[in-house]
C-alpha cells in the first residue's frame, strides 16, 4: 500500500506533530515529532509523565488548538489546514471531547445540557430531545434527566458529559482524564462504559490517563515521553498490574 492509501484508510493519522508555546520570552516545546495512526473502532489510551505533552496532542487533534508543524487527519478532515469557522464546526460536529472538569452549565437539567450543542446547531427540537433522552438512558441516567448538575454526582455529571459530547454521533471522542476528579468506583464505571460504547457504536476513543487501571480497559496504549511516542503496548488480555509494570520499564528507559 502507498503513503496515500494509508493515510485514507486511518481514521487518526498524526504526522511530525511540533508544538512549540510562546509565552513571554520562554519557549516551551510541548512536542517534540509525534507520529500515529489509528486505523480505529476502538479504545486507545495515551499515557506518559506529567508534561509529556498529551493534552497538547489531545487539544491539537481536536482544534481546540494548532500545530506549529505537522499533519493531523481525523476522519477523512485535514485538521491542521481548516479555518476558524472549520474548527468550529469540526469540534461540534464531528467529534466528541470530555474533560476531568465535566463543564455542565449549573443552571441547565441533565436533558437541557446534552440538547444545547444542538440547540446552538439549529437542530429540531424533537430530533434532540429523542437523541439525547436514548443517550442518557444507555449512560444508566434515565432517573436523572431533570436532575441539575449540583443534584448528580460526579460520576453522573461525567456521564452526562460523555452523553453530550456523542450528540453528533461522532466517530471520535477524545477524552483528557475523564476520571481525574472521580473516586475509583465511579471511575471504573466511566470505563467499563467507554468500552461498551466503543464497540456498541464502532466508535473510536482517545483517552489521556495516568491510571493504570484506567488503561487496561484499552486495546493500545501510547506512551509519550518529552513530546514524542516513546512506546506503543498491545493491551491485549493484559491487566493493569502487568500495564503498570511495562509503563515503568518504558518510562524508565532512556530514549
Ligand atoms: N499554553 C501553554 N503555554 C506554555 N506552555 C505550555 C502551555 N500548555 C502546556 N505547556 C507546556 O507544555 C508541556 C506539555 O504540557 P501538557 O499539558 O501537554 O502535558 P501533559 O502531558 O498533559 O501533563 P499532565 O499529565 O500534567 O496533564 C509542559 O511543559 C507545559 O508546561
Ligand atoms: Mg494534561
Amino acid at each position: 500500500m502507498n503513503r496515500a492509501a494509508v493515510e485514507a484508510s486511518a481514521l487518526i493519522e498524526v504526522r511530525n506533530l511540533l508544538k512549540v508555546y510562546n509565552s513571554g520570552s520562554e519557549r516551551v516545546q510541548a512536542l517534540a515529532d509525534v507520529s500515529l495512526s489509528i486505523r480505529g473502532p476502538g479504545f486507545i489510551g495515551i499515557m506518559g509523565p506529567s508534561g509529556s505533552g498529551k493534552s497538547t496532542l489531545l487539544h491539537l487533534l481536536a482544534g481546540l488548538d494548532r500545530p506549529t508543524a505537522g499533519e493531523i487527519l481525523v476522519d477523512g478532515a485535514s485538521v491542521h489546514t481548516m479555518t476558524e469557522t472549520e474548527l468550529t464546526r469540526y469540534r461540534r460536529q464531528r467529534i466528541g471531547i470530555i474533560f476531568q472538569q465535566f463543564n455542565l452549565l449549573g443552571t441547565m437539567t441533565a436533558l437541557d445540557n446534552v440538547m444545547l450543542p444542538g440547540v446552538l446547531d439549529g437542530r429540531p427540537d424533537k430530533w434532540l430531545r429523542e437523541r439525547a433522552t436514548t443517550l442518557l438512558e444507555s449512560l444508566g441516567l434515565g432517573g436523572r434527566m431533570k436532575h441539575r448538575p449540583d443534584a448528580l454526582s460526579g460520576g453522573e455529571q461525567q456521564r452526562v458529559a460523555i452523553a453530550r459530547s456523542l450528540l453528533f454521533e461522532p466517530k471520535v471522542l477524545f477524552a483528557d482524564e475523564p476520571t481525574g476528579n472521580l473516586d475509583s468506583t465511579s471511575s471504573r464505571r466511566i470505563w467499563e462504559m467507554l468500552a461498551e460504547m466503543a464497540s456498541a457504536h464502532q466508535l473510536t476513543i482517545l483517552m489521556v490517563t495516568h491510571e493504570p487501571a484506567a488503561a487496561a480497559h484499552c486495546s493500545r496504549v501510547f506512551i509519550l515521553g518529552d513530546g514524542r511516542v516513546t512506546d506503543e503496548i498491545d493491551v491485549g488480555q493484559h491487566d493493569s498490574a502487568w500495564l503498570a509494570a511495562r509503563y515503568q520499564q518504558t518510562v524508565d528507559q532512556p530514549h
